[in-house]
């Protein structure tokens, strides 16, 4: 029996990438397989609220909110979204449904919201599907969630649980999936406890190419099956890091990924460059610094000009330090956001 009407609320976090997605398939399947810190403040509460309606429309019923405010902006996206989740949630249409979102960091911080927003509309939706199908256990409840995430926004997939996920198939990690995110249950040593992300915030406002466009240019791109081929041995890289713990190695994967996507942006064609002037700055920092002192810190990237900086927790304070005294100057307004690595998604 469906129900009349109900609610339900999750707080679903973002997440980084160390191995980075660029590249894919319709319907929303990676050209390689990546893997990512699940991040802990970084996230989008989203409340859906449902109400069956009389008839069965013939379009989505829906409307969205971001922080109380209507946003007519956003249909376009949830719209793709649904259509391409209808044939596994076939009851879709025969609701309205209202849905208010709102993130721990502001709209315009240049943090893309889509993989919590995603991620959290997709739990709201398993929450209500679970009312009414029975015998969902945990694990399937978490695996379609992560499916469905997928296709609002390919890297949602991989905020459902924490602190690491891998999404797409490798041949070295069982039960890896170019379907849904998995967490990665291998041996991962004690230093990446608790492992920091400062997220310096470089440059804010709407992104100037989507990703949707950057993953599709690396069709035809001259040097995508090669990229295709090292994403896949970085990640067999990172598997014997996570083990052995060795920081210095895991700098060279993490910063190689993160170069070696903006590589695949500027050369694409069309080319295009994401980095600002101070993101090449903070680089510049960060490698003086670490040579100077003997740091592991370092840094990635998404698809935008802002720098993530990651680090062990036992350097906190020295690196918050250095932060404020050397690459305060180098952030929008001097804003930077304090995140750690967090264990996915909560049901409020
Ligand atoms: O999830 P999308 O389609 O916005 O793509 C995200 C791509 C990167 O953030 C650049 C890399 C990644 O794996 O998250």
């Amino acid at each position: 029996q469906k129900p009349a009407k109900g609610s339900h609320s999750w707080k679903s976090p973002s997440n980084i990438a160390l191995v980075k997605y660029w590249g894919k398939t319709t319907p929303q399947i990676p050209a390689n397989p990546s893997i990512s810190f699940t991040l802990n403040n970084c996230h989008t509460i989203t409340t859906l609220t449902y109400t069956k309606q009389t008839t069965v429309s013939a379009d989505f019923s829906f409307d969205v909110f971001l922080d109380g405010e209507l946003k007519p902006g956003f249909a376009p996206k949830i719209e793709v979204f649904l259509k391409r989740i209808e044939i596994y949630m076939p009851f879709l249409k025969e609701y309205h449904f209202k849905i208010e979102t709102s993130n721990s960091f502001p709209h315009s911080s240049g943090i893309a919201s889509s993989a919590s927003g995603m991620s959290a509309l997709a739990l709201c939706l398993m929450s209500m599907e679970r009312e009414f199908v029975a015998n969902m256990d945990d694990g399937l409840f978490l695996k379609k969630a992560s499916f469905l995430a997928r296709l609002g926004s390919g890297s949602a997939c991989r905020s459902i649980e924490g602190p690491i996920v891998t999404w797409g198939t490798h041949k070295e990690i069982k039960n890896s999936s170019d379907f849904y995110g998995i967490l990665y249950t291998e041996e991962v040593n004690d230093v990446f406890k608790n492992y920091q992300d400062t997220i310096l915030l470089v440059d804010v406002g709407e992104k100037r190419v989507s990703s949707t466009v950057g993953h599709n240019l690396m069709n035809n791109h001259p040097f995508a099956e090669e990229r295709f081929v090292q994403a896949n041995s970085n990640l067999s890289k990172l598997r014997s890091i996570f083990k052995s713990g060795n920081l210095e190695k895991f700098i060279e994967v993490v910063e190689s990924e993160a170069l070696t996507l903006h590589a695949m942006m500027m050369t694409s064609m069309p080319y295009f460059i994401l980095m600002k002037p101070n993101t090449l700055k903070i680089i510049e920092k960060v490698w003086e610094y670490r040579k100077e002192t003997g740091s592991h810190l370092c840094f990635t990237l998404d698809a935008g000009a802002n720098v993530h900086l990651l680090y062990p927790e036992a350097e906190k304070e020295t690196v918050l330090q250095f932060i404020k005294n050397e690459l305060v100057a180098y952030c929008k307004k001097g804003k930077y956001i304090c995140d750690q690595i967090g264990f996915g998604a909560r049901k409020l």
